[in-house]
């Protein structure tokens, strides 16, 4: 197809530094002591295992051996497009995963989900360089070799899945990773805000567009069809009085 090779081509550019970790506490954690401690340049931080890697919310995020967990460190001009970057980073994740013929979807904002069952999350911290120039940490983990033991021992087995198990075979997970992070870089390099392009390829893959989705906001439970997502990011769903209300990725805790 026309889109995948586009999409291969644009993997080979990544002209940044990439530092390998056999094992780390949380690859976001370390990118943002590098940054803070001086480092100037973008880069990125990969391990085979952390031991505390952490989610959106302050949730634990299991990360044994056989995933691929990264940090991608760019440097923004302005905060206001961190949350663009987070979409960018969650549709490059759908798109690496794709290029292996394996059909995903976008719960948003930020969850990569194959056949219902989530494969990926990506977090997005913001820190300010000794520069003064921010710095847009995006924290991606992807379910690569990880076997149906593992997920059931992590109490994870009902809703998460790996590669491995949707396709009955490993992966590279270095590979993986490049794919991710040229993809990304490349939706970045085009454009600083979401382009129109983006904005339709994810509502292609949505999970649940057109479907009744719940929103917990502040612990409120929000109920509506899901129509997809806007030029700017944030989330619409229809009431059943057909009142239109959109919500941006900061305020919803949960997307059911
Ligand atoms: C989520 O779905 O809640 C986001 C999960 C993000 C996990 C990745 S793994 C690499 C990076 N380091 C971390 O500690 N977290 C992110």
């Amino acid at each position: 197809m026309e889109e995948d090779r586009e999409t291969e081509l644009s993997i080979s550019r990544i002209n940044k530094r990439i530092v390998i970790l056999d094992t780390v506490c949380s690859t976001n954690d370390y990118a943002k002591k590098l940054v803070a401690s001086g480092s100037l340049e973008d880069f990125i931080i990969f391990a085979f295992e952390q031991t505390a890697g952490g989610g959106r919310y302050g949730r634990e995020w299991t990360s044994p051996r056989g995933g691929a967990w990264f940090s991608l460190v760019l440097t923004i001009p302005d905060i206001r497009y961190a949350s663009a970057l987070l979409f960018k980073s969650a549709l490059a994740v759908s798109d690496a995963i794709r290029m292996k013929e394996v059909k995903t979807q976008i719960r948003w904002p930020n969850d990569i989900m194959i056949c219902g069952k989530k494969v990926s999350g990506c977090l997005l911290e913001t820190v300010k360089g000794n520069d003064g120039e921010i710095r847009a940490v995006i924290g991606i983990g992807v379910n690569v070799n990880i076997n149906e033991d593992i997920l059931k021992e992590a109490g994870l087995y009902e809703t998460a899945t790996s590669l491995m198990i949707e396709t009955g075979e490993e992966h590279d997970i270095l590979d993986l990773m490049y794919a991710v992070v040229s993809i990304t870089i490349n939706y970045f390099e085009k454009s600083l805000l979401l382009s129109t392009d983006e904005i339709n390829k994810i509502n292609s893959v949505l999970y649940k567009k057109g479907e009744h989705v719940t929103l917990t906001i502040n612990s409120n439970k929000i109920c509506g069809i899901c129509t997809g997502l806007s030029e700017d990011g944030l989330i619409s769903i229809i009431d059943e009085n057909d009142n239109i209300f959109s919500y941006s990725h900061s305020e919803v805790t949960a997307f059911r």
